[in-house]
């Protein structure tokens, strides 16, 4: 499952993606918010970060807002979530690859529905690699008790 969550600043880049995912046969839940009206971005990146925490492997979230800077921030404070900016397929491709990112966080005034969905689309054809990045991603893990 893919968990969409976005501000005001990101709606309409959220609502541009979602075509994409249902042609992709991808399920998706879209966790708001629902218009341009303006809302506070960590209430979306805490409900986005929640599900990712409670559900499995598989899933992730993209999270939208300004420039995906906000929520990438908001969404890192919960254990288990590692959230990631990407601006273009490759730091899509190394956010899977190397960093194990779950959530990916795109910037609605920073990049256009094409961009988006080319970086999604990268972000999702790409596979976690393990090996030498195993003990970095621990090394996260073990600081979320500091
Ligand atoms: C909202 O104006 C904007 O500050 C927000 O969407 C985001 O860019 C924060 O990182």
């Amino acid at each position: 499952m893919v968990y969409l969550g976005a501000d005001h600043a990101g709606f309409e880049l959220k609502e541009s993606i979602k075509s994409h995912l249902e042609e992709k046969g991808i399920k998706y839940l879209d966790l708001g918010t629902d218009s341009l009206k303006s809302v506070d971005y960590p209430d979306y990146a805490l409900k986005v970060a929640q599900k990712i925490k409670e559900g499995n492997e598989e899933d992730f979230g993209v999270l939208f807002c300004g420039t995906g800077i906000g929520m990438a921030i908001a969404a890192n404070k919960i254990d288990g979530i590692r959230a990631a900016v990407v601006h273009d397929e490759y730091t899509a491709e190394v956010a899977k690859k190397h960093n194990k990112a779950n959530i990916i966080a795109l910037g609605g005034r920073t990049i256009t529905p094409t961009e988006a969905i080319r970086y999604l689309d990268s972000f999702m054809s790409s596979k976690y690699e393990g090996g030498r990045h195993e003990n970095r991603i621990s090394k996260i893990d073990s600081m979320e008790k500091v």
